[in-house]
């Protein structure tokens, strides 16, 4: 029996939850919308276009869950709290449907211990559907099966993704923070750490964040900008997470706590842009111009902002990361050391480059995937870089060296190398 999803019930209707109602109206499905409080599930729902507004239904979770047996897709979007989202399956799964599916939009909690002694009817029918914020812009929709998922769930979750909703569907691995966030917040806590000594150096942080842009082919916001975006609070529950679920040897289990500054930053609300103030603020003057600073890490006092100093720092796509500078070391360290994470986690995270390549472009607007910016500025490079360093290469690249091949892609991009160090075509 194959599944359709032609209506949607969103169960919490906040940041995520009022995105994918309203991305699910807009594909013309039936939509129900529930929070703790009508207000809140009103407040969402205003997040639907006005020409969709006639599908949807709002309620809340005492009065109106029993109406959840009249969808077929049954999608909760509350707060990031395991045993809060367990009670609330627990309330659901006798009122859903036989043939209706279900999954949590969680960041990063594994499903397994979301569905962990849940019955089989929960355990065949259930998935990660994972969404980016904003909803209906980010492309990205990670796509994660549990032990005992059907597949013909996933498809109804692929197709659904793909054809009505026209995400980019990428499958992902039952691994904490699938495969967007395990690798972009790798980066992020990383480069706290690895910043500093660069920052001791004399660095300003504006001169990170702009090496970390542009250079390699980030978004502007580099990595102190990223994390304001996002919020301190956001990174030290993601930080949380993983310090509990990563496997022993992981090299994320070196970053998983804040450097001094930015947990004293945490402790006193400096979150990020919703709170006014992170690692930059800008304050709106009497006359009408804005005035923007820095706080400064090491004095942990706000300065002016300062010019980036990108003096020597070439334009082509990751070739700082090649240069004999403080930005280029501060590059490869950073960014460098996030690819070489990256090409070790096949097939932890993801069966193939494809998927991660995908998820990182679609859930972090790089411009190219870990393999393809690889394959960008030569793979050969960088293996002899990491060799001259004397560490050990990652999978992917001790694959890519033992088959002897230039590129994780050939044939224009069609065809991707494989973890069996052969070439298959590109999904
Ligand atoms: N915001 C993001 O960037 C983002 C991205 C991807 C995934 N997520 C995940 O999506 C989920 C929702 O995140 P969000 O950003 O929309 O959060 P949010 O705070 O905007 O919304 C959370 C919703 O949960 C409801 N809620 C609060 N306490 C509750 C309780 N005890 N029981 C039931 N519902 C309760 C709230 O009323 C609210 O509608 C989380 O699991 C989060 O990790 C968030």
């Amino acid at each position: 029996m194959s599944r359709q999803i032609e209506s949607v019930a969103v169960l919490g209707c906040g940041t995520m939850g009022s995105g994918i109602g309203a991305a699910s109206a807009a594909a013309g499905c039936r939509v129900l919308m529930l929070d703790v409080t009508n207000e809140a599930a009103e407040k969402g729902a205003a997040a639907v276009d006005e020409e969709h507004r006639h599908l949807v239904t709002t309620g809340n979770f005492v009065d109106d869950l029993d109406k959840i047996g009249d969808y077929d897709w049954i999608c909760e979007a509350i707060i990031e709290d395991v045993d809060t989202k367990r009670e609330l399956f627990e309330k659901v799964e006798p009122l859903r449907k036989d043939g209706s599916v279900i999954s949590s939009n969680t960041s990063g909690i594994p499903l397994r211990d979301i569905s962990e002694g849940f019955g089989g009817r929960f355990r065949s029918d259930v998935a990660i559907t994972h969404f980016f914020n904003p909803v209906r812009v980010m492309k990205l929709f990670e796509l994660v099966p549990g032990e005992d998922t059907s597949a013909e769930v996933i498809e109804a979750f692929a197709s659904f993704g793909a054809n009505q909703l026209d995400k980019g569907v990428v499958h992902a691995k039952d691994t904490v923070n699938f495969i967007g966030n395990r690798i972009g917040c790798f980066f992020m806590l990383s480069g706290l750490h690895k910043a500093k000594p660069f920052l001791i150096d004399d660095m300003s942080q504006e001169t990170v964040d702009a090496v970390l842009g542009k250079p390699v082919g980030l978004p502007p916001t580099g990595l102190y900008g990223l994390i304001d975006l996002i919020g301190l609070d956001v990174m030290d529950l993601v930080g949380k997470n993983l310090a509990v679920n990563l496997a022993e040897g992981d090299a994320g289990l070196g970053y998983t706590e804040f450097p001094g500054a930015e947990q004293r930053m945490l402790n006193r609300g400096q979150l990020g842009r919703k709170a006014g103030a992170g690692f930059g603020k800008m304050t709106k003057l009497d006359d009408g111009s804005r005035h923007k600073e820095t706080f400064d890490l090491l004095s942990e006092e706000w300065r002016d902002f300062s010019d980036p100093d990108l003096e020597g720092v070439p334009t082509d796509l990751g070739e700082v990361m090649f240069t004999d500078s403080p930005q280029g070391e501060l590059a490869w360290d950073v960014f460098g050391g996030t690819l070489r994470y990256a090409a070790d986690l096949v097939p932890e995270i993801a069966d193939d480059i494809v998927n991660i390549d995908n998820a990182i472009r679609w859930g972090f607007n790089w411009a190219k995937g870990p393999f393809e910016l690889l394959d960008a500025i030569g793979c050969d490079r960088v293996i002899d870089k990491i060799e001259a360093e004397g560490a050990e290469l990652p999978a992917m690249l001790a694959v890519l060296k033992n088959a002897n091949s230039p590129s994780f892609y050939r044939a224009d991009g069609t065809e991707y190398l494989s973890l069996d160090g052969q070439y298959h075509p590109r999904p």
